[in-house]
C-alpha cells in the first residue's frame, strides 16, 4: 500500500488548517448580530422619516392639488463606506463610535418640484415636535465652490422598539430634480480620477451648476405668474 506518511505532504497541510480557517473569531457572531440590530434600528428610523414625508405630500396633493415632493430615495450605508469614513476620520472602528460619529448611516434624499417646496418641506418636517434638529447645512444659500447645491439637515427621531425608545439620527437632503440632476453627473464623473484637465472640466460643471440654479429660479417664477392669475398648478 502506498501511504505517504510524510508530515509535510499537501494532504497532511490542507487537513491540519481546515480547523484554522473554520475556527471563529471570539465575539465574531455576537458582534455581526449586533450589527445587523443597529443597522435594522436605522432602517425603521429611515421608514419613519419617510412616512412623515409622505404624509406631509399626500396631504398637501389634496389641499393643493399639487406634490411638492417628486421623489423620496433612501439608503443605509454600505458596512464598507461605513468603515472607510470611520478609519479616514482616525476614529475608533466599533458599534458605538458609528453611532456616535456617524450622522449619515441613515440617509434620505427628498427630490422637490420647485425650490420654494425644499424649504416648505424642511419647515413642515422639523416642526413637529418628535423632529429634533441637529444641523442645518444650506447649500442653496451658499452652494459649494464647485456649484453643488441641496438642503441638508441631520435630524433625530425617536423609534419605538419592543423594550425601549432609541433616539436616531438620519440624514435628510432635499433638493429639486435639477439638483439632483446635476449631482448625480456630478458624483459620477467623481469616479474619472485619471481627466488631466480636471480645472477645466470643474469649471465646466461650475458653468453647469449655476445655470441649472438659474432654470429652477425661472420655472419658479413661471409657477407664481401662472398661480397669481388664479390657475392652480397641478403636477
Ligand atoms: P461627508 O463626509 O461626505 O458626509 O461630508 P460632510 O459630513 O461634510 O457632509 P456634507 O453635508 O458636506 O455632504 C454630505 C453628502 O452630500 C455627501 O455624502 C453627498 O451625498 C452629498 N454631497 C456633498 N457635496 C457633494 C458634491 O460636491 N457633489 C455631489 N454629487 N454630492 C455631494
Ligand atoms: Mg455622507
Amino acid at each position: 500500500m502506498n501511504v505517504n506518511m510524510n508530515p509535510n505532504s499537501e494532504l497532511e497541510q490542507s487537513i491540519v488548517s481546515v480547523p484554522d480557517i473554520v475556527q471563529v473569531p471570539e465575539n465574531f457572531l455576537s458582534q455581526a448580530h449586533q450589527f445587523q440590530e443597529i443597522m435594522m434600528m436605522y432602517t425603521c428610523a429611515i421608514r419613519e422619516v419617510k412616512t412623515k414625508l409622505e404624509v406631509l405630500n399626500d396631504e398637501l396633493s389634496v389641499r393643493n392639488k399639487r406634490n411638492p415632493i417628486e421623489m423620496i430615495k433612501s439608503r443605509v450605508k454600505k458596512p464598507m463606506s461605513i468603515l472607510e469614513k470611520l478609519q479616514k476620520r482616525g476614529l475608533p472602528v466599533s458599534l458605538e463610535s458609528m453611532m456616535e460619529n456617524l450622522d449619515d448611516v441613515a440617509g434620505i434624499r427628498v427630490i422637490c418640484t420647485y425650490v420654494d417646496d425644499i424649504y416648505d418641506v424642511a419647515k413642515m418636517l422639523t416642526r413637529q415636535d418628535d423632529v429634533r434638529v441637529v444641523v442645518v447645512k444650506d447649500y442653496i444659500q451658499n452652494p459649494k465652490a464647485n456649484g453643488y447645491r441641496s438642503y441638508h439637515m441631520i435630524v433625530e427621531i425617536p423609534v419605538f422598539f419592543s423594550d425601549r425608545k432609541q433616539a436616531m439620527r438620519v440624514e435628510v437632503q432635499i433638493r429639486t430634480i435639477a439638483m439632483d440632476f446635476w449631482a448625480s453627473l456630478d458624483h459620477q464623473l467623481k469616479y474619472k480620477k485619471t481627466v488631466v484637465n480636471a480645472d477645466e472640466i470643474g469649471e465646466e460643471l461650475r458653468y453647469c451648476a449655476d445655470v441649472i440654479a438659474e432654470t429652477d429660479n425661472r420655472m419658479l417664477q413661471i409657477r407664481k405668474k401662472i398661480e397669481e392669475q388664479g390657475v392652480v398648478v397641478h403636477s
